[in-house]
């Protein structure tokens, strides 16, 4: 089987956790975890990070940390994992759904930036959805006119970077340096991984004092067990950080890692008539965080159908975001942009993605290639 995804621990990972394991530091005190925050905050161009433990709890401290009002609309695509949406409910916010942008399957963000006059609106949530960079300069505008927090999720993007000309002289910069604060998840298919973890990355000392105060149960600063709000234990373990701490030291090959990976599927299926790649747009260094492909309606298959099929080749795949302007349990939690979200039902139904661990060999993506073709045709 080619799994759709498979980590490489191949560098001090082992080394760094027995350490832990011999020195007793194993909780979420230590230097891994200072060093992991060090380093991924300045890989993404930003001051400080807060680890967490996962992607999802980044989002939520995020958002508690940028200061979200109870009861406002958070802007964010539908196409995406439901943890944006969570982050919002959990604070008492109301996701606001747009739709997608067809080339990238990121957020349409005209849409969005057309909602952002609105008084209710506190926050916008780009995706930098598959490893490529949402368009954000509209954003920024709109944001910084209207008072919106531009909230980034670089769970897929750890090393992308965007084109903005919203400041002059335009500038590349990574996915994660823009807006109030950003948030990351270190799951174990992510680029950079931790196994379980997350980080919340920002500029601002309000929003870091925030943010390791709502990670670690709002202790008190003067009396400890007098609580100043309501917070999580959403602590991130020094064991973990010790295996960030490894990743980081080779980010750079890992993410070119990925990028070789989409250049051989590119290779293996640019020619190939019915399928679509992930294009760059020319303000956008993708990652490719999974080699994303979407179907053309004329191709005469769905996407259920062809990764059934690849699966009797011994291929692993995943289907595409189902929105969460679809999801029942979100029914009563969203509110849905005028206009729906046609576009992110139908990428649903043709696209998945294909084997992208930073594990795979040339050979497997050309054993992947030849099995897509040969499902195309059948
Ligand atoms: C875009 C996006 N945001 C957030 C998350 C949540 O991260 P985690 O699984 O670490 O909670 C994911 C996870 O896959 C994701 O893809």
């Amino acid at each position: 089987m080619i799994p759709v995804n498979e980590p490489l621990l191949n560098g001090n990972e082992e080394k760094y956790v027995r350490e832990c394991v011999a020195t007793g530091w194993i909780s979420s005190e230590g230097q891994f975890i200072d060093r992991l925050e060090k380093m991924f905050a300045e890989f993404c161009g930003r001051r400080y990070g807060v680890a967490v433990c996962n992607g999802t709890a980044a989002l939520e401290v995020a958002l508690y940390a940028a200061g979200i009002r109870a009861g406002s609309r958070v802007i964010m695509p539908s196409f995406t994992i439901i943890s944006c949406a969570l982050a919002a409910i959990r604070l008492g916010a109301i996701p606001l759904l747009v739709d997608m942008e067809p080339a990238t399957w990121c957020m349409d963000v005209e849409q969005a930036a057309r909602l952002m006059p609105r008084t209710d609106v506190s926050a916008v949530m780009p995706v930098h959805i598959y490893g490529h960079p949402v368009n954000l300069d509209p954003l920024l505008a709109a944001g910084a006119k209207h008072n919106v927090a531009i909230i980034e999720d670089i769970a897929e993007a750890h090393g992308a970077e965007y084109l903005s000309e919203y400041r002059s002289p335009p500038q590349w910069k990574k996915c994660g340096s823009f807006g109030k604060v950003a948030a990351a998840s270190f799951y174990a298919n992510k680029i950079i991984t931790t196994g379980e973890g997350g980080m919340v990355l920002t500029d601002d000392d309000e929003v870091l004092a925030r943010a390791r105060s709502y990670r670690n149960l709002c202790f008190g600063k003067l009396e400890r067990f007098r609580h100043e709000d309501l917070g999580y234990n959403f602590r991130l373990s020094n064991l973990q950080a010790a295996v960030g701490v490894a990743q980081m030291e080779r980010a750079a090959e890992l993410v070119a890692k990925k990028r070789q990976i989409a250049d051989w599927y590119h290779e293996e299926l640019q020619a190939v008539a019915g399928v679509r790649l992930q294009p760059a747009m020319p303000w956008a260094h993708p990652v490719y965080w999974m080699m994303a492909v979407e179907l053309s309606r004329d191709a005469g298959k769905k996407a259920v159908e062809v990764m059934e099929a690849l699966k009797s080749y011994q291929i692993g795949t995943r289907p595409f975001f189902m929105g969460l302007h679809a999801q029942p349990v979100l029914r009563q939690y969203v509110e849905i942009a005028d206009g729906g979200c046609p576009r992110t039902e139908a990428a649903y139904e043709y696209g998945f993605y294909l084997p992208s661990g930073i594990a795979l060999t040339r050979e497997q993506a050309h054993t992947v290639g030849e099995a897509l073709k040969k499902v195309l045709r059948q």
